[in-house]
């Protein structure tokens, strides 16, 4: 079949008058969701949608996809907004199209397997709410993990679209695992299990044209379902592997406009409406239109976040990522992980044990949440592991992996791997077999107990259920119980301008340099301050310059209590480590930046060598950190819920 036709570029309109054709590739838009996931660490704001949506809305696309995936993470946690709420208002200026979600299959919206109970509130609320397509994907393509949610999207009337995760352990398609044989056949599952399309989600941009050729063609000759395909675009290959997946006959593409398009996002949709132009494939989408929508995009909306873009690099594409096939929002978080843990010239070990763990733990494609598992544990690995012993310290998630709690990996996890990630396991060390699913109990009943009154719906005790500690906070927040942090307010679109004006001129060299002025000894007559201001703390040292001390003595009003830890470091606030109370005994200290989400522990209480005392959230990871030594917990100096930096002094044993 040709694509082409006979092209008369004389007669091709670009407006509206030009005919779509009767068989045209369908778009489906990810610049709302997918697109500034992957370039803006998913920091779009729904206040920055509104501006567009009713444009978007005429262009004629199959679906846009508006949440899901990491949005509902990272709005209720760093943007200070209700993720349901993002849907009904965008509803209000998108009446047209149809909206699309990603969701993790039984992990929904989070990292881990959520119970029965969950899922099904989850995906009904989603649909009550407005979704319309549920783009569902298991990060194993295990689809015992679809079993919950698609019976639910079915009864609500919403469509049901099936993904295969695309990875690769070969270069290019093929090998004994993940070969053309394998992605027939789960296509063929997915249309068993009444899939309406079905998506060969490429998260990673690995596809190469040839084999989206080969893939496509085989799944058009094998299913009914109509085929769609989701390709990063970070290796550099997306366009031309959406072009052969055109040949080859897929129905429906995926696009972002032309700001949230490129690097580790999806190829932009002007170019591929300007390259089918005239074919009988043509979308017959207004080209002025777009221009018109990336215009907005580029003046009103992209200066606020355009310092989140990763401008390290000049190169848009990243070859690296056909060698290490890491999807590219999990490849800048493990960037930023060791960044702030001082290991950031350890990357080529991380990128040379990753394929490692990666055999080990059962060959599994890289896409959330196992791209954080395997990604967070090769880090470990490289930080941990000394000569004679591998995997020292293994995260929940791995032992999870290993017991089966995210379903069958494609060949088995390593034995020995496994073995020494369930010694002792909570759930057992011998690893399950069954649907994950099946050995969680119920979560909804035990979250309404926890977070009580705080839920005043159902969106929010779901919200509190798959994020119980930062969607504590969230809702304390939106009920007023707590202030709103300074750091999760938007920025104005002045505030953006301005500051970028502030960069150009600093690059221009017009700003005046301070100049540094050395601090002159301190001299006998110093005398030392804290000073207390809200619950930061700084230690101030007072000299009068050329005399002896006005202030000879200071006497506290009372006994000096032990100041407050400060709640958020600023630059100006030096983090004090005098803070702290001195105890003695052996310091628990944070192997990494992260947050407290559990402590097992109190004070007081007698733990063994290696027993664990609290639960450290980084990367998106449980880390269970063990006591150093046997003893009493003499001090626990963080509580659930606080950011602890790398080194960090978080309980003392004596
Ligand atoms: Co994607």
């Amino acid at each position: 079949m040709s694509t082409h036709g006979k092209i008369k570029t004389t007669d091709i309109d670009y407006g509206p008058e030009r005919k779509k054709e009767k068989n045209a590739v369908k778009i489906q838009d990810l610049s709302l969701r997918d697109g500034h996931q992957s370039l803006f660490a998913t920091r779009g704001r729904t206040e920055d949608m509104i501006p567009v949506a009713e444009m978007m809305d005429e262009v004629g696309f199959w679906a846009t996809e508006t949440w899901g995936g990491a949005t509902f993470d990272t709005m209720h946690r760093f943007l200070n907004e209700d993720p349901w709420e993002r849907i009904r208002t965008l509803k209000k200026y998108m009446k047209k199209t149809p909206f699309s979600m990603l969701l993790r299959a039984q992990n929904l919206v989070g990292y881990r397997n959520y119970a029965d109970d969950v899922a099904e509130a989850f995906v009904e609320r989603a649909a009550e709410n407005g979704m319309d397509v549920f783009r569902t994907f298991d990060a194993l393509n295990d689809y015992r993990n679809f079993e919950t949610v698609v019976p639910i999207i079915k009864k609500c009337g919403k469509h049901f679209q099936g993904c295969i995760c695309y990875t690769l352990t070969e270069p290019r398609l093929g090998g004994e695992v993940y070969n053309l044989d394998y992605y027939v056949k789960k296509a063929k599952d997915l249309e068993d299990m009444g899939a309406d399309t079905i998506c060969v989600k490429d998260m990673a941009g690995l596809i190469a044209p040839y084999d989206a050729y080969e893939i496509i063609k085989a799944l058009k000759d094998s299913v009914k379902p109509p085929i769609h395909l989701h390709s990063h675009f970070t290796s550099g290959m997306a366009q031309m592997s959406h072009l052969k997946a055109i040949e080859a006959g897929v129905d429906i593409i995926d696009t972002c406009m032309a700001p949230y398009a490129f690097r580790t996002s999806h190829p932009a949709i002007e170019p591929l409406v300007m390259a089918l132009l005239g074919t009988n494939r043509d979308t017959g989408f207004d080209i002025k239109l777009l221009a018109a929508i990336s215009e907005k995009l580029e003046k009103e909306v992209m200066p606020k976040y355009r310092y989140l873009l990763d401008d390290t690099k000049m190169s848009i594409i990243d070859i690296n990522v056909l060698l290490h096939q890491t999807p590219g929002g999990m490849l800048s978080n493990l960037v930023n992980q060791l960044r702030d843990m001082d290991a950031l010239d350890r990357i080529d070990e991380v990128y040379a044990e990753l394929p490692r763990v990666r055999r080990d733990l059962g060959q599994v494609p890289l896409v959330t949440p196992t791209s954080q598992i395997v990604g967070v544990q090769t880090v470990m690995n490289v930080l941990n592991d000394t000569p004679g012993e591998r995997y020292k310290m293994i995260t929940d998630q791995v032992k999870g992996l290993c017991y089966g709690l995210y379903g069958k990996t494609a060949v088995p996890i390593n034995e020995e791997v496994q073995k020494k990630a369930l010694k002792g396991y909570e759930r057992g060390e011998e690893p399950i077999t069954c649907r994950p699913a099946e050995v969680l109990a119920p979560e909804m009943e035990t979250a309404k107990k926890e977070i009580g009154d705080l839920a005043k719906d159902l969106d929010d005790l779901i919200l509190y259920a798959i994020y119980p500690v930062t969607g504590r906070k969230f809702l304390q927040w939106k009920y007023g119980k707590a202030p709103v942090p300074e750091e999760v307010k938007p920025r104005s679109l002045e505030q953006a301008l301005a500051d970028e004006e502030m960069v150009r001129k600093a690059r221009k060299g017009l700003l005046i340099e301070k100049v540094e002025k050395d601090s002159p000894e301190k001299g006998p007559g110093v005398r030392s301050f804290n000073v207390f201001v809200d619950d930061e703390y700084f230690e101030v040292d007072v000299e009068e310059v050329g005399g002896a001390p006005v202030v000879t003595s200071v006497v506290p009003s009372s006994a000096p209590a032990a100041p407050p830890r400060p709640a958020a470091r600023t630059a100006a606030a030096k983090p004090a480590p005098a803070a702290a109370p001195a105890v003695d005994g052996t310091a628990l200290t944070a192997p990494m930046p992260g947050m407290i989400t559990a402590l097992e522990k109190n004070v007081g209480d007698v733990v063994k060598e290696g027993e664990s005392v609290l639960v450290l959230e980084a990367m998106k990871m449980q880390n269970a950190l063990p006591a150093p030594v046997s003893g009493t917990i003499k001090a626990i100096n963080f509580a659930v819920g606080d950011s602890v930096s790398k080194g960090e002094v978080l309980c003392v044993i004596g």
